[in-house]
């Protein structure tokens, strides 16, 4: 009578967790995903620096974490801008162990409920993908004994016993043999749910021009996504073409992505989430206010909407209200939690802001920045693992704080 079943156990013990905490759901609209991990508000110290992962988790307003991001494949590499400075180099590999990381994303998971993906990718991937279908599928069982449930001690494990509940696709040039990667993922994935009743979630974050240049072949009906943040910004189709009252739109086009859902997509139940910048530095098409809500309004009237994806947590934590305001335009309660539900920072002053609005652009690996140019004041600069422009806007220049990050000072 005592034997139950792993997955039953498993899902008695996640009823525990209180619905205000519950990860990525396919049948809810409002999920809420943040990214995390590239400080792309970009200042290297005090409050409004990025901060490690368990700082944000216990808010309510959002409930998934893309970890940002697993820059190379092949031979695995991190970055996760100025958290690697609380990691230690795995000798024999490119990666790095995070115990803070470790330790978080089980805080994360099993006190918050909070669904953690790790982001493949980035603005500054150059890898293009596979040689060829067989590189790919020895790429993604690589991926998962490093990143799935530990299978053996001898391979280099950045969040140690940890192990996340998926991955995300941020793929922004051309990239080849991405099928068989992605399925090789899911089917392993699959297999794991099937033993231990633990979802996984396969997710990726297309550019709103349709179809996605990078992601398109993986989106033309080849691999299952439980969801996908299309990111409406830095592209004529984003939040700023957004004709507010109007029922039909000309340029932004949530309803070509909703047409995909459900005449393209492999799976017909994916969720179609909202990416939007999270502050007037994160991206072009920042929205906020009556216009944001509005935007959010129009797209709940598609029935495959799944929520909200904000690119990323330091600009979302510097940006006091806005936040709150998704939670409100989505119909969650504001739990005052933090996150920027009102309370006024002193640092965040307009003249920060513009500083950091010209960084933002060039240093972060935010979904379509460069990593050519020149990068502003607080921007990272170097460091193991950054690919990024290593020039600094006069009259700055760039400082080592430590191996894993130099920013211009
Ligand atoms: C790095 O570690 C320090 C000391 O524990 C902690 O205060 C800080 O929040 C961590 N930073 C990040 C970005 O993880």
């Amino acid at each position: 009578m005592y034997s139950v079943s792993v997955p039953t156990l498993f899902a008695s013990l996640l009823a525990f967790i209180p619905s205000t905490y519950a990860g990525f759901s396919s049948s809810s609209d409002t999920n809420v995903a943040i990214y995390w991990g590239q400080n792309s508000y970009g200042q290297g110290t005090g409050s409004l620096a990025q901060q490690r992962l368990s700082y944000y988790c216990a808010n309510t307003e959002f409930n998934i974490i893309p970890l940002a991001f697993l820059i190379t494949i092949a031979n695995p590499s991190l970055n996760f801008a100025n958290a690697g400075n609380n990691c230690t180099a795995i000798s024999g590999s490119d990666l790095f162990y995070c115990p803070q990381i470790e330790e978080d994303i089980a805080t994360c998971q099993s006190t918050y409920g909070k669904t953690i993906l790790l982001s493949v990718g980035g603005s500054t991937y150059s890898e293009g993908g596979f040689s060829s279908s067989a590189a790919a599928v020895t790429a993604a069982t690589n991926l998962w004994s490093i990143f799935g449930p530990e299978t053996s001690s001898s391979v280099p494990r950045p969040f140690g016993a940890s192990v996340i509940d998926g991955f995300d696709f941020d793929f922004e040039s051309t990239v080849s043999n991405m099928i068989p990667f992605a399925n090789q993922l899911r089917s392993l994935m699959t297999a794991s749910t099937a033993s231990t009743g633990k979802q996984y979630f396969l997710t990726a974050a297309p550019q709103c021009p349709y179809p996605d240049a990078a992601d398109g072949s993986m989106l033309a009906g080849a691999v299952s996504f439980d969801a996908i943040w299309v990111q409406f910004y830095n592209n004529y189709c984003g939040l700023q073409s957004f004709t507010i009252g109007s029922s039909t739109q000309n340029n932004f086009n949530f309803d070509t992505w909703d047409n995909w859902a459900k005449t393209v997509s492999l799976n017909p139940n994916v969720k179609v989430i909202l990416g939007v910048p999270g502050n007037t530095g994160a991206g072009a098409d920042y929205e906020s206010g009556s216009t944001l809500a509005d935007i959010i309004a129009y797209s709940k009237g598609f029935s495959s909407f799944g929520g909200v994806m904000i690119w990323d947590m330091s600009q979302v934590y510097a940006n006091p209200g806005f936040l709150a305001s998704v939670a409100t335009d989505l119909g969650l309660p504001a739990s005052g939690n933090g996150g920027g539900t009102g309370t006024t920072t002193t640092s965040a002053t307009p003249t920060t802001l513009t500083t950091v609005t010209k960084t933002a652009t060039t240093t972060t690996t935010a979904p379509t920045s460069t990593a050519s140019g020149t990068v502003g004041q607080w921007g990272q600069c170097g460091g193991i693992g950054y690919t990024g422009s290593t020039v600094c806007t006069p009259p700055y220049t760039c400082v080592e704080n430590s191996e894993w990050w130099s920013q211009c000072e």
